[in-house]
């Protein structure tokens, strides 16, 4: 037997490793850090050791990366974000070491299965959505681009809730992802930084005799540095993300125990812990609670010190500061930094206003995620001066010197002084974030081309008009490590055995399987990969919704956080068509379908919630009608995260991208089907728009109003989606059968709120207005499933033409356009 380890192709990692010296690792991680018999370890042991034993690589790359920025002396970038949906790192460190297929194989001859293994690490699920997975993909590009990048956020104890569905309910349980504890992160209690809140400010006069203020009587909380390591693509980078955890600033308030006050002492430490205890479950709707102001403040104060003090080791004051650099506020969830570095700037380094004011818009850049206005964040003046009085005065003074220069420009508008003005003077004064964030910034962008001319033209407009070229447009991208060489290893080989490798580190490459789309033999491997990823995502469904459906069926998908503006209620809308007409005996000839549903929505979102219920009470009725069989199966699965969208993707034949024209900022769910092999029936909204810029029109099937049409359709009172469904019998038949209780078992009330909605002229987000294209549009989707060879060579064509929506693409144009750092 060759006692070598097999070589990857990008494997540099582990070339002088022999399979005895790595067992020999495995079984000393099991004994010194887990204290297992490695004889009689199970495969959450091998898992933690596995992990422990790749730990131990990243960790000496980690600190030769570290000293090569110090060496270089490079611009370093710094990425905050409340979210950082990483999902599992066992399989994707492998990958991005190029050692995934060897390990698969070592194990083996151990007797181990690696997909199994895998199975036993949790997710890291600590966001919500799109934003907190792009702050993952993102990660993975600056590793791999081999930027001196950091992430910095929060490590909660409890990530997104884990969702189950009972009776068609969703419940929400806590994910109590640490239980186990995870063997990926260092902690370092040597990096541990106070965070103050509360308290009150104070003038006095320096020894010098300058007025100078202070914040005082505070109360503190310490922030501790968890680093989790993030390799690059075989290059030998690897970068950190800095999650910081809550501490009590003593271990137990000592006056209160020595009262015999036991209790209070050591509620005062599990209050101060709670900063760091849950990640918060809002997608797109507003949180206004103090706690979570708390924790942006907290990671806020506590990663600026961090910088500071990193940079301090290197430079005296600040003149080079935003020259050696830059901090991406991913969203305004950590736009207090603004303040806060104002606050540092100003009042604990001496330096004057207008200096300190210059270096923090040389510094920041922000990206905005949404377009809709009840989405953007703000807090009341009450409690963000309660918690961080310094700071609510230090945002009066930015914005009284802001509104002084929007005075100039426009002299007599006192409307677009209101208008502009970062507080809000409604009844409950509010503090604008999104605001703060602009004029705190030298750069705002959106992440599609659609959302950021919105962006300049609509929400931000005033903004766009007062700062020309502020404003820019970073178009989203998915990492393709994860999100096709990781999750879809069939069609990743069949790529690299056709056209070679390059593309996983230059997306772009894969236009050199355009011709491979005429070729029969090439359609039929291609086929072959997406069956059998089909048939195990058909044996996940069974498991998970014991619904049995039939691999050879087109595979329809909807999967994304459920919301009334992405509309999964219009994918219902259809479903609940077809199956009206396949029991009816109206539809012959439209290719049978599975359609898949999964998505979380906001605890407190009733309407979501019921959206849920209704899409699994239909699905109970369409999978038990002996009339149907396999011509239409529906299926909900549960707690969708990046795990289980890493197995749906590769399986989908149909991706479902169909928000109101101009409410999805940019999606990147879309570019992960497109990317492996699905084709989009979508509308033009976000990156929509581009992909079908980027496929071209004859590859993607696109339905529905424009913004502009969505827009004009809003304004004008005589739109009626209720003319829609009395003039419409088919879609009378739809509506009538939710509401007089089909797929209730006769209960008329329980989905009365959903039929009210639709009917109501004033539905935001016009999902009747946009049915009938829907439906028609759907049909040439199942004319042209029929058409295999067709179907298959437009699937081709879409993976082909997707190398725009790489993150490394996206990166690159951050570096260059934002951060001012260069970049091969
Ligand atoms: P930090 O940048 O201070 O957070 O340290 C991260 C890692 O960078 C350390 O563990 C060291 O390996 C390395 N490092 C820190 N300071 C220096 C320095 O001054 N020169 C070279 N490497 C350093």
């Amino acid at each position: 037997m060759n006692d070598k380890i097999p070589q990857g192709p990008y494997c540099a990692v582990f070339k002088s490793l022999t399979k005895k010296d790595f067992l020999s690792t495995i079984n000393h991680h099991m004994l010194s850090f887990l204290g297992r018999d490695p004889q009689r370890a199970g495969s959450r042991d091998l898992y933690k050791a596995l992990a422990y034993t790749i730990r131990d690589f990243l960790v000496e790359r980690w600190i030769a990366t570290q000293k090569g920025y110090y060496a270089k002396g490079k611009k370093r970038v710094y990425y905050l974000s409340l979210e950082f949906l990483i999902g599992r790192s066992l399989g994707n460190s492998l990958i991005n070491l190029g050692f995934y297929d060897e390990m698969a194989g070592v194990l083996q001859e151990m007797g181990y299965d690696l997909e199994e293994i895998r199975e036993e690490e949790d997710d890291a699920a600590l966001g919500n959505g799109g934003l907190g997975r792009l702050a993952a993909c993102f990660l993975d590009s600056l590793a791999t681009l081999g930027i001196p990048a950091y992430g910095y956020g929060i490590r909660y104890e409890y990530g997104l809730f884990y969702q189950r569905i009972v009776d068609g309910f969703q419940m929400e349980y806590p994910d109590n992802w640490l239980r186990y504890g995870t063997p990926w992160e260092f902690e370092r209690p040597q990096n541990l930084y106070p965070v103050k809140y509360y308290g009150r400010v104070q003038r006095y006069r320096n020894n010098k005799g300058e007025l100078r203020t202070e914040w005082i009587e505070t109360k503190e909380i310490m922030a501790m540095a968890c680093d989790v390591l993030v390799p690059g693509f075989n290059n030998d980078n690897v970068i950190n993300m800095r999650l910081w955890t809550a501490k009590a600033s003593r271990e137990i308030d000592l006056g209160s125990f020595n009262r015999g006050n036991y209790i209070s002492a050591v509620q005062e430490k599990v209050q101060s812990e709670t900063i760091s205890k849950v990640l918060y479950p809002s997608d797109d709707i507003r949180e206004g609670q103090e706690l979570r102001l708390k924790q942006q403040y907290f990671f806020v104060a506590a990663t600026f010190q961090d910088i500071l003090r990193r940079h301090k080791k290197k430079h005296e004051g600040f003149d080079s500061f935003a020259d050696e650099i830059a901090v991406q506020l991913n969203d305004t969830h950590p736009a207090i930094a603004i303040p806060e570095f104002m606050r540092i700037l100003v009042d604990e380094e001496s330096v004057p206003w207008d200096k300190a004011w210059q270096i923090c818009v040389g510094t920041f850049g922000y990206t905005n995620h949404t377009l809709m206005p009840e989405a953007l964040e703000t807090w009341p003046v009450e409690l963000l001066g309660r918690v961080l009085p310094r700071h609510l005065e230090i945002i009066y003074e930015i914005n009284r010197r802001f509104l002084e220069l929007v005075a100039a420009r426009y002299p007599g508008r006192d409307d677009l002084l209101r208008e502009m003005s970062i507080i809000e003077e409604s009844p409950v004064k509010r503090v604008r974030m999104a605001y703060l964030a602009i004029v705190g910034s030298h750069s705002v962008n959106g992440v599609a081309e659609l959302h950021t001319h919105l962006l300049k033209t609509r929400l931000f407009k005033n903004f766009h008009d007062f700062y020309p070229g502020r404003f820019n447009c970073k178009t989203n991208g998915i990492t393709q490590r994860r999100w096709l060489l990781k999750c879809n290893p069939g069609l990743a080989g069949l790529i690299t055995d056709t056209i070679g490798g390059e593309w996983v580190t230059n997306l772009d490459y894969l236009r050199n399987l355009e011709p491979y789309a005429e070729q029969a033999k090439f359609r039929q491997k291609w086929a072959k990969v997406k069956t059998e990823n089909k048939k195990r995502l058909a044996a996940l469904i069974k498991q998970e919704c014991g619904v049995v459906v039939n691999p050879n069926t087109m595979f329809d998908v909807q999967v994304k956080r459920i919301h009334e503006y992405k509309r999964q209620l219009l994918n219902v809308l259809h479903v609940i068509t077809l199956y009206h007409r396949i029991a009816n005996g109206e539809d012959t000839d439209s290719p049978p379908r599975t359609v898949v549903f999964g998505g979380k929505a906001a605890p407190s979102y009733f309407k979501a919630k019921l959206i849920i219920k209704l899409i699994n009470s239909v699905a109970e009725v369409i999978n038990n009608d002996s009339r149907v069989g396999d011509r239409l199966k529906v299926a909900f699965i549960p707690n969708y995260g990046v795990s289980v969208a890493e197995k749906i993707f590769p399986a989908s034949d149909l991706s479902e991208q169909i928000s109101t024209a101009g409410t999805e900022a940019s999606g990147t769910g879309n570019m992960k089907f497109s990317l492996n092999g699905a084709l989009t029936i979508g509308t033009l909204d976000g990156a929509n728009i581009e992909i079908l810029e980027e496929v071209g029109a004859e590859n993607i099937f696109i339905f529905g109003m424009t913004t502009e049409e969505v827009e004009a359709a809003r304004q004008n009172p005589d739109h009626n989606a209720f003319t829609v469904y009395r003039d419409n019998p088919e879609v009378k038949r739809t509506l009538d059968s939710i509401g007089n209780g089909s797929f209730s078992r006769g209960d008329t009330a329980l989905f009365a709120p959903i039929v009210e909605g639709l009917l109501n002229s004033n539905d935001p987000y016009l999902l009747l207005l946009d049915l009938e294209d829907y439906l028609r549009c759907q049909k040439e989707v199942g004319a042209l499933y029929l058409d295999q060879p067709n179907w298959i060579r437009k699937s081709i064509l879409n993976v082909a033409r997707m190398g725009k929506f790489s993150s490394d693409r996206t990166i690159r144009e951050y570096a260059r356009e934002i951060w001012g750092v260069p970049v091969d």
